[in-house]
């Protein structure tokens, strides 16, 4: 049933300026510039990343996979990157890239995989295909395709209907993006993509979510950061631990049941679930997502310790840099049950010890970076509460905290 792919494939260099880069075949629903930009800088260093895979009609070659790889290459100013080149059109390049990025590292968020449904769907002959294909072919499952159909089909809210036509007329296309613009994504150049066809409900959700931004600081609780975070970074069906599970305050406004799995574990407050952070049962690369809160200052006393946080139990006689070992041993533990492409949320609080100051966050970030993960985003988050403020003050008294999100980077590339 499904296009077969044609073998005749050659890898050679071929010239930037003969690839098309479009929208229509790009199977993310946007590109991630970080990750564009540090493959830039890798390849300036002399890494060799994999061929792109391109499909050539005979005129042009139609990028089909390594979106992130082409734009580094622009980023650089190369004129030719290294590419598998299959005989195709537009539309191989298509079902190639819809089929592509679910066996990349870099995971794909929920409108990516939106996203590749679509792409068949869109398609005359796809489109007719069954659920079940659709689904083999994207790697997702059936009900999600069928999901995505009858959406597509009509039945959609006003506001999705709105922003569909708005994107019509916005399509984004990368062909020919100048290397000194690259980086910046306000200065995409976006023009009206006729081959795309109708717009795509994942670029609808990627607007809407753009009515509704995710910021970096705010005032609030636990509860409302963590909220605030996972519409980011905690994937459709994804794999969570939360190895510092407390009394569960983190989840008190997300939805644990739309997870695929969820699995908290602490030392004091889950009999059923007592692992230490240092030692847990899970296997290697199982989860998505690791949510880690350790007690984050050394000495708590009795002002800091209340019910949900327990930290005075587990950190007896410690001093700060005994608190950042923990971290470590306890960020080391979840490297290992990471999966490439997942997040590891680091939860922490600067502080003072003996009138020094102790930058927790930027000693977390250093032992992050020594392991390998990249810091992929720093939210602040201001207590509500005024702080009590027991002596005469010598530094400003702290009433923010961090979270980290350290990202393990694909082994294998996009
Ligand atoms: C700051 S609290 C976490 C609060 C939690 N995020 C919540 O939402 O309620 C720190 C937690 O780490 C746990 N803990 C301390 N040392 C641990 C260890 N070695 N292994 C597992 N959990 C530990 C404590 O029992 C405490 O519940």
């Amino acid at each position: 049933m499904a296009t077969p792919i044609r073998m005749a494939q050659v890898i050679k260099n071929v010239s930037l300026s003969e690839i098309v880069a479009i929208s229509a075949t790009h199977a993310r629903v946007q590109m991630d510039l970080d990750i564009a930009e540090d493959y830039a800088e890798r390849m300036a260093q002399g890494d060799v990343f994999p061929a792109v895979v391109v499909y050539h009609d005979g005129q042009v070659y139609h990028l089909a996979d390594g979106f992130h790889r082409f734009r580094a290459a622009q980023v650089l100013g190369r004129e030719s990157i290294l590419a598998e080149v299959r005989p195709g059109t537009q539309r191989d390049a298509v079902l190639c890239a819809a089929q592509s990025n679910a066996a990349h590292g870099l995971q794909r968020s929920r409108a990516d995989k939106v996203r590749a449904v679509e792409m068949l769907l869109n398609d005359s002959e796809w489109t007719m295909w069954s659920d079940r294909e659709i689904a083999r072919q994207t790697r997702v499952s059936h009900p999600f395709v069928a999901k995505v159909r009858a959406r597509a089909s009509g039945n959609v809210t006003r506001s999705e209907r709105l922003v569909r036509r708005v994107n019509h007329e916005y399509q984004m296309d990368i062909r020919g993006l100048q290397a000194d613009k690259a980086v910046n994504i306000n200065e995409l150049s976006v023009v009206e993509d006729h081959d795309a066809g109708e717009s795509t409900l994942a670029n609808v959700g990627a607007l809407e979510e753009a009515v509704e931004p995710v910021f970096t600081s705010q005032v609030g609780d636990n509860a409302a950061l963590i909220a605030h975070a996972a519409r980011l970074y905690i994937p459709d069906r994804a794999d969570v631990a939360d190895i510092t599970y407390g009394k569960g305050v983190f989840w008190r406004s997300v939805d644990t049941q739309g997870f695929k799995s969820f699995h908290p574990s602490d030392l004091l407050t889950l009999p059923d679930q007592q692992h230490d952070f240092r030692d847990l049962p899970y296997a290697d690369e199982s989860m998505d997502v690791v949510i880690f809160d350790p007690p984050y200052v050394h000495n708590p006393g009795a002002l800091i310790v209340e019910a949900n946080y327990r930290n005075a139990e587990t950190t007896g006689g410690m001093f700060h840099d005994d608190i950042i070992e923990l971290y470590r041993e306890g960020m080391h533990e979840s490297m290992r049950i990471l999966r490439v492409g997942g997040t590891l949320w680091v939860k922490c609080k600067d502080e003072i010890e003996s009138s020094i100051q102790r930058w927790s966050h930027i000693e977390l970030y250093e032992i992050a970076r020594g392991m390998g993960l990249y810091a992929k985003d720093l939210f602040i988050l201001t207590q509500n509460a005024r702080p009590y403020i027991q002596h005469v003050q010598k530094h400003a008294r702290k009433n923010h905290s961090y979270l980290w999100i350290f990202e393990r980077r694909p082994s294998r590339l996009d």
